[in-house]
C-alpha cells in the first residue's frame, strides 16, 4: 500500500499545534516490567472491588440489560445523577439531578469546557503547577494560560487578583480559573475554606467561571473533611467536577459535572457531539454499586491502602534521599511532589532514572510557565511496598549521581 507522504498540509491549524501528551509517552517508557513507575496516576489494581463488581454485574444484566446495553440520553442515567446529587448536597453543594451531567471521564469535562468557553487567543488562569491533562485540553483549544503560583494553601488569590487586573487593563478578560483545590495533582496541597471564599469572592468580583477539579477529595488520610469551592457559589460560576476514576476504577471512564443550569444545557450540546452518550452499562453498575450502600465502605478501604504507602514513600525520601530536597507531605490523594536543590534538571535527570529502572514525572510537564524545572511528581498509590522501598532506594542513587555530576554543592 502506499501512504499519502505528508498529511501536515490537510491538518486543521488546531490539530497541527496538539502535543503529545508527556505522561502517556512516559507511561510507554514505563510498560517496561524491569521498571518501578512513580510516573502515572494510577490506582492500585488491588483496590478494585472486582467480587463485589461481579455480582453488581450479574444483578444488572438480569434486572436492567435491556436499558444498560442501549444507548442512554446525553446527560446520563437519572438515577445515577440522582444518587450523585445526594451526595453532593452532603458535602455542601446545593444541587439535583437536573444539575450533573455524567461524563466519559473528568477528561472529557476538561475539553467540554474548553469547548464551551475558548476561542483561539483566549486566556484561562491555571496554577502553577496543575494538572497536565487539564493544560492539554485546553491548549487543544489554541488558548493561552496563564500560570498563578500555589503555595502551601493552593493557589494564591493575591497572585490571582493581581493577575486578573493586569489582564483586565490590557483588556483580556480571562475565561475561567481552573483549580484542582483539594490534594491537587501535582502539588498535594490543600486549599482551606478561607482561600476557598476569597477565590469566590474574586470570581464574583471580577464576573468569572471557576472550574473547580476534584478527583481526589475523598481520599483523605489525616486532615477533616473540606467543603468544596462550589458550596460557596451562591452565582452559579462554579463548575465542580469529580470521578469514578480514583474511588471506584477509572476503566469504568464515568466522571460527572455539577453546574447552574444554564451552564450544563451548554455543555450537554457540546458533549453530544463528542460521544453521543456515556457509557450506559458502567452507569448502571456505578449507580447499583452506591445503592448497595458500598461507595463509602470501598473509599474507607481505599485509604487504609493508601495512607501507609503515603507515609512509607516519605518515610523512604527522608531515609534515602540527600540534603537538599524539599517535599510538602500530602494529607490525601496520590501524589507526592518533591523539589530537588539548585541546579538539578529533573527533565534531564530522567533518562538517568530509567538507567536506573525507576521513573517519576518531572516538574516542567504541570507548568505552563517553562518552570518547575527542579521539581518532579511521585505517585505512592499504584507501587507495591516492597517497589516503593526499592524504587526510592534508587531514585536516591540517580539524584545523588546528578548532584555530583552537576557539581551542586548543598
Ligand atoms: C486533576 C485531575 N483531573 C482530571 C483527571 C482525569 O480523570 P478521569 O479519569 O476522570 O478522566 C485526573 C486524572 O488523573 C486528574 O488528576
Amino acid at each position: 500500500m502506499v501512504f499519502i507522504s505528508d498529511l501536515s498540509r490537510l491538518y486543521s491549524d488546531r490539530a497541527g499545534k496538539m502535543r503529545k501528551s508527556v505522561i502517556r509517552e512516559l507511561l510507554k517508557v514505563t510498560q517496561d516490567p524491569e521498571i518501578i513507575s512513580f510516573a502515572g496516576g494510577l490506582p492500585n489494581p488491588k483496590s478494585f472491588p472486582i467480587q463485589e463488581l461481579e455480582k453488581v454485574f450479574d444483578y444488572v444484566m438480569e434486572n436492567h440489560g435491556e436499558t444498560a446495553l442501549q444507548y442512554g440520553t446525553t446527560q446520563g442515567l437519572k438515577e445515577l445523577r440522582q444518587s450523585i446529587a445526594e451526595r453532593a448536597c452532603k458535602d455542601g453543594i446545593d444541587c439535583d439531578e437536573e444539575n450533573i451531567i455524567i461524563v466519559s471521564g473528568s477528561q472529557q469535562a476538561l475539553d467540554t469546557v474548553g469547548k464551551v468557553f475558548l476561542n483561539p487567543g483566549d486566556t484561562a488562569l491555571v496554577g502553577l503547577p496543575t494538572y497536565l491533562g487539564g493544560i492539554n485540553a485546553f491548549r487543544s483549544y489554541e488558548s493561552n494560560l496563564e500560570g498563578i503560583p500555589l503555595d502551601q494553601n493552593g493557589m494564591r488569590v493575591d497572585v490571582l487578583e493581581e493577575k486578573i487586573k493586569g489582564l483586565l487593563k490590557d483588556d483580556i478578560t480571562p475565561k475561567f480559573i481552573y483549580t484542582v483545590p483539594t490534594f491537587q495533582n501535582p502539588a498535594g496541597v490543600i486549599m482551606p475554606e478561607k482561600r476557598r471564599k476569597q477565590l469566590i469572592d474574586i470570581a464574583n468580583q471580577y464576573d468569572l467561571i471557576i472550574v473547580e477539579d476534584d478527583p481526589y477529595g475523598k481520599l483523605r488520610y489525616d486532615t477533616s473533611a473540606i467543603k468544596p469551592i462550589k458550596a460557596f457559589d451562591d452565582e452559579g460560576r462554579v463548575i465542580y467536577m469529580s470521578t469514578f476514576s480514583k474511588i471506584l476504577s477509572p476503566g469504568f471512564r464515568l466522571a460527572w459535572t455539577i453546574a447552574s443550569p444554564e451552564l450544563t444545557r451548554k455543555m450537554i450540546i457540546c458533549k453530544q457531539a463528542l460521544d453521543l452518550c456515556t457509557n450506559t452499562f458502567t452507569q448502571f453498575l456505578a449507580w447499583e454499586f452506591m445503592r448497595r450502600g458500598s461507595l463509602d465502605l470501598h473509599i474507607m478501604k481505599i485509604c487504609e491502602l493508601y495512607k501507609p504507602k503515603r507515609d512509607m514513600m516519605i518515610d523512604a525520601m527522608k531515609k534515602y534521599f540527600p540534603e537538599g530536597y524539599t517535599c510538602y507531605k500530602p494529607k490525601g490523594g496520590m501524589f507526592a511532589w518533591v523539589t530537588l536543590p539548585e541546579g538539578i534538571d529533573t527533565e534531564t535527570m530522567f533518562l538517568d532514572s530509567i538507567k536506573e529502572k525507576v521513573a517519576y514525572v518531572h516538574g516542567k510537564a504541570f507548568h505552563v510557565d517553562g518552570g518547575g524545572d527542579r521539581s518532579m511528581r511521585l505517585n505512592f498509590s499504584y507501587s507495591t511496598d516492597e517497589q516503593i522501598q526499592e524504587g526510592m532506594k534508587r531514585l536516591a542513587t540517580v539524584i545523588k549521581n546528578k548532584l555530583q555530576k552537576e557539581k551542586v554543592v548543598l
